[in-house]
């Protein structure tokens, strides 16, 4: 009687093997490329394969507080999606223990198309970049073995690198794979410019005298399609109070001294406050430095601006209702990018 089982417990534990061991596939995913732009210039996903579960594994870290050493500031604590991934309304980013870093957060958009980051471009990989962040005493003061830790001790972690990378074990490499995963595919190109570019809308004629006017004097500089050049620039504002010296740090070199990076203007009505320190609150005040308050003293002021840009009261009104043309609410607002529910809202920053 007995033996006749025997082939039918064969059969299942066959079957339970298999299922057990069965290959992990992650599903592959693409960054969309919106019409009309050129191809990445970063592209971090040769080794780093790009897929849904490594996404949805980034977008959980991203929003999770407890890579930081105290467990309440995550990336999205300075990194805020409807402020285009900016710090809303802060000059100077806060991290752990009330601590400041001496730089404005910038918006997290378009990464893939740039090749350097941080306003300095003192990182060139967007898989290391999240070290920084991560280890920095006045950002989240956190080591990557001790995120590693946490992160370990939560099943659903277990299951999500599972998932992502085919095996359970979490590592820091894969974890920074992951978020750069998330962050690289950050890509905002549907705002009412992309819209009017591909003919499926058109400018106020305020808007198209300042986009007249974008072309004549910002454009070199802040180039289309991603309003940056991705150079370094110093556009002659005074030293502040952190001396920071920007792109000379990282080079050495005096004739990089005051140079920063050329930041996209995308989502800019939404990004504020401006410039590496986040020193200027209004689009019109910025607009009002590259009219009347450019040191033209400094040796390594760019030349273009070297008799500063002369327009008028009109012309800076309708230069900044162009620049709010290129705020994408479908990307400020996509779902897909916003704090998933298996993670607790993060705390909100300090104020000071
Ligand atoms: C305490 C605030 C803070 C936290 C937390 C933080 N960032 Fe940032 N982030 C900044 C600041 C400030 C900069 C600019 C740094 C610089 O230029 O030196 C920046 C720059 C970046 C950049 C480069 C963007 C560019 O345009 O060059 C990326 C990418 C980024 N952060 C991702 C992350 C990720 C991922 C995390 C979480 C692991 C994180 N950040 C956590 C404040 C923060
Ligand atoms: C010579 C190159 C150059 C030109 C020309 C130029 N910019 Fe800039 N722009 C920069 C650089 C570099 C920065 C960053 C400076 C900093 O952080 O200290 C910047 C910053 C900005 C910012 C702040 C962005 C942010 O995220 O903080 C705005 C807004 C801006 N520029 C608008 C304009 C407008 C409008 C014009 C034309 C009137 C213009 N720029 C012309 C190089 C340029």
């Amino acid at each position: 009687m007995k033996g006749r089982y025997i082939p039918f417990f064969v059969c299942t534990l066959l079957l339970v093997i298999m299922i057990s061991t069965a290959v992990i596939k992650p599903s592959p995913i693409t960054i969309e490329i919106p019409q009309g732009w050129p191809q990445p210039t970063n592209n971090p996903f040769t080794k780093n394969i790009l897929t849904e579960e490594g996404f949805q594994l980034g977008r959980k870290l991203f929003y999770d507080s407890r890579l930081s050493k105290d467990s309440t500031v995550s990336c999205a604590s300075c990194h805020q999606q409807f402020s285009g991934f900016a710090t809303f309304d802060h000059d100077v980013s806060h991290g752990i223990n009330n601590g400041l870093t001496t730089r404005n957060a910038p918006g997290l958009l378009n990464l893939v198309w740039m090749s350097t980051y941080h306003w300095d471009g003192g990182i060139t990989s967007l898989e290391t970049q999240a070290l920084s962040p991560l280890t920095a005493p006045n950002e989240m003061g956190e080591t990557a073995e001790g995120a590693v830790a946490k992160i370990k001790s939560d099943p659903d972690y277990v299951k999500m690198f599972h998932a992502a990378f085919g095996s359970k074990k979490i590592t820091e490499k894969r974890m920074l794979n992951a978020l750069a995963q998330f962050t690289s595919t950050l890509v905002s190109g549907n705002s009412k410019y992309d819209k009017v570019m591909n003919g499926k809308a058109t400018f106020h004629r305020v808007e198209e005298r300042g986009y007249t006017v974008f072309k004549k004097h910002c454009a070199t500089c802040h180039e289309e399609p991603l309003f940056t050049d991705n150079s370094f620039r110093n556009i002659g504002q005074p030293l502040n109070r952190f001396n920071d010296i920007g792109r000379m740090a990282i080079t050495k070199n005096p004739k990089d001294s005051l140079l920063f990076r050329v930041p996209t203007l995308r989502n800019i009505q939404v990004t504020y406050p401006y410039m590496h320190d986040g020193s200027i609150f209004s689009v019109p005040q910025v607009i009002d430095h590259y009219r009347f308050l450019i040191d033209t003293t400094q040796p390594t002021l760019d030349p273009k601006l070297k008799s500063r840009i002369n327009i008028s009261d009109r012309e800076r009104d309708e230069l900044t209702y162009f620049l709010y043309t290129l705020t994408d609410s479908t990307f400020l607002n996509n779902k897909r990018f916003s704090r998933p529910h298996n993670i607790k809202e993060t705390q909100p920053i300090h104020l000071h």
